[in-house]
């Protein structure tokens, strides 16, 4: 018997890194998915169509494999169109996608909720410090904004109601970005000076409450407004590499409405918002023409 599970992309709105630190962050759901297949087996192994780090994959495979209670070994391939290349949310889509494909093959029948813890223990060996971010938004979708409490247990969560749908252009960098180190790097930029960083979070947070605002009332310039406020934040916190912010500027001297990256940054993924779906296919080709792989997406659609 072969068990199968899913688990989403997602890109963020408000927030990434800022999140790991207490801040409220936005993300939302996107349709790129991670597909897995798991065949029990002698021993575990991972093959896959994306590039992956299988040292990782196999650790997140027994950490899965263990809080599901699981003695037995599995045959995992990781297929599926969401690019492993950093931002998109790719390892916790993974997890979830793994927990899922386990359960199913297991004949049980775990909540969304309970998928979602599992997938976090999965997700700390490839982020080390993950927020909880990337596998709520794997496992549920929509628009939410997220909050991380002291322990898992205490995160929250609430689903956005946003206007209306959003059209957005994702573009690769074409280096994959390295979360971990880059959470790393805030770590340090905090610890260098305390006070700055609370004045950055300050600022941050009136940028994060502004977003939610305009996002529920489909402004969609003010949107584009915030996202660059949150773009040059990440520039300050120096997790915006020079291919980052070569894109944001190509992106808004292309019309877009805001341009920020996502994810971890230091290469990766960034998103940038358009007025409708037409425009987005249009910037998709002008980043693409430039040599940045990128396609339209819609989000909010829910
Ligand atoms: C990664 O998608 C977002 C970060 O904030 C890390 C995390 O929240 O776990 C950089």
């Amino acid at each position: 018997m072969v068990g199968r599970g899913v688990g989403y992309g997602k890109i963020i709105f408000f927030g990434e890194h800022f999140v790991v630190h207490g801040a409220p962050a936005i993300a939302a759901g996107i349709s790129n998915a991670a597909v897995v297949e798991v065949k029990r087996s002698e021993k575990n192994a991972i093959s896959s169509e994306h590039k992956i780090v299988p040292e990782y994959s196999l650790k997140a495979i027994a950490n899965v494999l263990a809080v599901m209670g699981v003695k037995g070994c599995y045959d995992v391939s990781l297929k599926g169109d969401l690019h492993t290349f950093g931002g998109l949310g790719s390892s916790a889509a993974f997890c979830v996608a793994l927990a899922r494909a386990v359960a199913d093959d297991q004949g049980k029948n775990p909540t969304d909720a309970e998928i979602n813890s599992i997938a976090y223990e999965g997700e700390k060996v490839f982020h080390g410090n993950p927020s909880g971010i990337d596998n709520l938004m794997a496992t549920y979708g929509g628009v939410m904004e997220f909050k991380r409490g002291k322990n898992v247990s205490e995160n929250r969560y609430e689903r956005i109601v946003i206007k209306k749908p959003l059209d957005l252009v994702v573009s690769f960098t074409g280096k994959f970005g390295f979360t971990t180190k880059m959470i790393e790097n805030v770590r340090r930029y905090k610890e260098q000076d305390e006070s700055e960083f609370a004045q950055m979070m300050d600022e941050y947070g009136d940028v994060e409450l502004n977003g939610r605002k305009a996002l529920e009332k489909g402004k969609l310039e003010d949107i584009g407004k915030l996202m660059n406020a949150n773009q040059s934040m990440l520039q300050e916190l120096g997790v915006s590499d020079e291919l980052n912010d070569q894109i944001v500027k190509l992106a808004m001297d292309s019309g877009a409405m805001g341009s920020k990256l996502t994810g971890g940054g230091g290469g990766g993924c960034c998103i940038s918002l358009v007025k409708d779906k037409v425009h987005a296919e249009e910037l998709s080709r002008v980043l693409e023409k430039s040599g940045f792989q990128s396609f339209a997406t819609r989000v909010g659609k829910y």
